[in-house]
């Protein structure tokens, strides 16, 4: 690895002066970021990270004493060309030409399986995780916040696998309740058994909408009561039509996802657990931890105090379950099947303190895995607003980014011939909307954007000659990610590449150029071609070749 060699060698140099073992000074030593403005050493050493009591008692100048102290005592060798001291740092340069060639052979080399078989990850040990993403609801509005859990998972599915852990993929649909009482009730006046089969989503939703207004009458809202309770009791006829509502919208989710790239290992869904949340109900109750309260409900007190200042309700009046019971139902059948060792929801943030909740109560049960379950939260995406008005399906956002991007094409002078454009509109106007989701810190909510999404240019102006420096630190990108799973690291490098590459290309003719160094200057494109690849397929975008 390009880096890691570099790293390895500064460190052993390290090593020998400071006497301490090499592989505790790696950790570091890290690479600097690039900067647009003035000229930045490769990589430093943080003196904090390296003295033993970095505590309070020592001071920015004692390390920046240190920092020098220690710069004046290292040699400049074969790999590193200059070294100097920064404010608590040493800084390092790498012989220009020696960098170039060792970035570009390890890029042209490992291919897709560059950066991710850096050694910064080779302490971590392999793990198998499961990962629920998108989770629509059946006959309800697939919302952008649907579509932000659906690129995020895919994403972080991704990079767990890129980075040889198992992952397993679940989409756990909102598949059961009261509304499908009602969905029941409306679909025996309003539904349509062909239009069922032919667009089950838009269907669906569509008698949704119009048994929900015919449900301000009190014998609708019975029915559905009755019909609900059908299903909870098995009746036959009820079942089977919910289970057509169910596999059909399947088929048609899975048909949309394709268009976004994205798969599942498993469709699961609220209604699987319901007689699970009974037993759920049962341990609780065996293990003292459900109480009653005067309405009739069941808690669970979750306070320090045991004064129920905080608690989570499990159990509705009339005994049945609610969605945090088939939450914890879920959650143990999936670590009975998987015995995995995380488990990761990506939800909107709204859901955070539901999935607080769900982890406190699988600890209070015994369950010590509960501390390797984590929330992944996204914020609020505002005024994503289609031709069609107010996104309804995940289908329209589709449509309508690719309408938009074909529209530029077509007006583009520099658009080529095309062989199929509807897909390369398809796959561009997915980066786009990715890019635009991903650029942020997932938690931070944004004002959606078509034309920002879709823009052609952004800031341009980045050194050649930082080109290879900053292909050599893929690994550390891919490393912060996979510590944070936040996607923007991994974004930001990749669009800094982009900018590097087109001034490259502005300055480094390969046609016209003598043999030897055209070739060279191909391999410079041609590595940063396979870095690029790379990072968007982790992001679940795929690249066009023409467009
Ligand atoms: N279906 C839910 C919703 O749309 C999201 C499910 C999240 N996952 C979970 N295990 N609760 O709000």
């Amino acid at each position: 690895m390009a880096a890691c060699a570099f790293r390895r060698s500064i460190a052993s140099q390290l090593s020998k002066v400071l006497d301490l073992p090499p592989e505790s000074l790696i950790k570091s030593i890290s690479a600097v970021p690039v900067s647009k403005k003035r000229c930045v050493a490769d990589f430093q050493l943080s003196i904090a990270s390296i003295t033993e009591d970095s505590s309070s008692s020592c001071l920015s100048q004692d390390l920046n004493l240190q920092a020098q102290k220690l710069a004046e005592r290292l040699k400049c060798d074969a790999v590193v060309s200059e070294i100097s001291a920064g404010p608590g740092t040493v800084n390092f340069t790498i012989n220009r030409e020696l960098l170039a060639k060792t970035v570009l052979q390890q890029v042209l080399k490992e291919g897709s399986e560059y950066g991710v078989k850096s050694e910064l990850f080779s302490a971590v040990p392999k793990q198998k995780a499961v990962i629920e993403y998108s989770s629509p609801n059946i006959a309800k509005k697939f919302h952008i916040g649907h579509l932000r859990s659906t690129i995020v998972g895919n994403f972080i599915a991704n990079l767990k696998v890129a980075l040889g852990h198992e992952v397993i993929r679940i989409n756990y649909l909102g598949d059961w309740g009261m509304q499908f009482g009602l969905l029941g009730v409306g679909f025996q006046r309003f539904g349509d058994k062909e239009k069922l089969k032919s667009s089950p989503l838009q269907h669906l939703f569509e008698v949704y909408v119009q048994i929900n207004k015919a449900a301000e009458d009190e014998n609708i809202k019975e029915l559905a009561k009755d019909f609900f309770r059908k299903l909870e009791g098995h009746d036959e006829q009820a079942l089977s039509l919910w289970k057509q509502f169910r596999d059909f919208s399947i088929e048609e989710y899975i048909r949309i996802y394709k268009r976004l790239g994205v798969r599942f290992d498993e469709y699961s869904g609220e209604s699987l657990y319901q007689e699970k949340s009974q037993e759920v109900l049962k341990m609780l109750e065996d293990k003292g931890l459900l109480q009653k309260t005067m309405q009739g409900t069941g808690v669970v007190d979750l306070s320090d105090k045991k004064d129920l200042s905080s608690f989570s309700t499990v159990m509705r009046s009339d005994g049945t379950s609610l969605y945090i019971t088939r939450d914890l139902a879920a959650a143990i059948d999936r670590m009975n099947k998987h015995q995995c060792d995380t488990m990761i929801y990506v939800t909107d943030k709204s859901q955070s303190s539901h999935f607080e909740h769900l982890f406190q109560i699988l600890k209070l049960m015994g369950y010590d895995w509960a501390e390797r379950c984590q929330h992944v939260s996204f914020g609020l995406v505002q005024g994503m607003k289609t031709r069609r008005g107010e996104v309804v399906f995940l289908e329209d956002v589709l449509d309508e980014v690719r309408a938009r991007v074909l529209q530029n094409m077509a007006s583009a002078k520099t658009t080529k011939q095309v062989e199929d454009p509807m897909d390369t509109a398809e796959k561009v106007g997915l980066s786009a909307l990715i890019i635009q989701d991903f650029r942020g810190l997932l938690s931070s909510d944004y004002q959606f954007s078509w034309d920002r999404a879709l823009q052609s240019r952004g800031d341009t102006g980045v050194f050649l000659q930082y080109t290879h420096a900053r292909l050599c630190r893929y690994d550390e990108v891919l490393y912060r990610s996979s510590q944070d799973l936040q996607p923007k690291h991994i974004v930001s490098y990749l669009l800094t590449l982009s900018h590097l590459a087109a001034v490259a290309h502005r300055t480094l003719p390969v046609k016209g150029s003598a043999p030897e160094l055209a070739q060279a200057r191909l391999c410079l494109f041609q590595a940063a071609r396979s870095v690029l690849a790379s990072g968007m397929k982790l992001l679940g975008i795929t690249p066009v070749t023409q467009m």
